[in-house]
């Protein structure tokens, strides 16, 4: 059994200091760095765009985890491009049309990958998975870090991977929204944990370091 890849998210992180927190949570073994884009329509919430991405890739050598919470993302995707993102998730409620904008995101060199709000259901993502490297399964809604984990989401997780396993996909699964040591325990099934304040309630290297080893322990108790 493979061990859980962690994606703390930025979104916890102090901004005053964005460039020696995403070094702070390289050096503490993060294998991607989650960057949550909200644009007060999709998501009743403000965070960053493209700029800011462009800022914190030279800190960092993991792959940039771009997680598009904003409507109509078709038009920023050469924006992202630029800026360096490697993976690019797109909501699968949030454009007219996922199938042309995930083939864009593959056409500027990125990975594409779709996810969906706890209302949707999961049968919404069945006619893209074939067009991704990546599903994202929300655990909260989103809009905000700090939240608690729905458990009633995991289900989607397994309904995700035998759908994957059906049509042959090596597409990562990765669950996003109220993950910590405990509610890790939950989440087997999945390749990729994304955490935001319980990585970045540390203070240094060493609690960073500490809080992504118990969520990779979290795999195998
Ligand atoms: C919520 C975001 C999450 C969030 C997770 O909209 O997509 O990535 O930052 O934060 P925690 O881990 O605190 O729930
Ligand atoms: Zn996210």
């Amino acid at each position: 059994m493979s061990e859980y890849l962690i994606a703390p998210s930025i979104l916890s992180a102090d901004f005053s200091k964005l460039a020696i927190e995403i070094e702070a949570v390289t050096d503490a073994g993060a294998d991607w760095i989650h960057v949550d884009v909200m644009d007060g329509h999709f998501v009743p919430n403000l965070t960053l765009g493209a700029p800011v991405v462009k800022c914190i890739k030279p800190h960092t050598g993991v792959p940039m985890d771009v997680h598009l919470m904003i409507e109509n993302p078709e038009n920023y995707i050469e924006d992202f491009a630029k800026a360096g993102a490697d993976y690019l998730t797109i909501h699968v409620e949030a454009t007219e049309n996922p199938e042309k904008t995930l083939k864009a995101i593959t056409a500027k060199g990125m990975k594409p990958g779709i996810t969906l709000k706890p209302g949707t259901p999961v049968e919404s993502l069945w006619p893209f998975l074939n067009l991704v490297d990546l599903v994202l399964v929300m655990t909260v809604e989103p809009g905000f870090g700090g939240q608690s984990f729905m458990e009633d989401q995991l289900s989607k997780v397994t309904q995700i991977r035998k759908k994957l396993n059906e049509i042959n996909s090596q597409a990562l699964i990765e669950i996003d929204g109220g993950v910590n040591a405990q509610t890790a325990k939950l989440c087997r099934e999945a390749d990729i944990l994304v955490a935001g304040s319980f990585v970045f309630k540390g203070q240094s290297v060493a609690d960073y370091q500490e809080a992504i080893k118990a969520l990779k322990d979290a795999k195998h108790v």
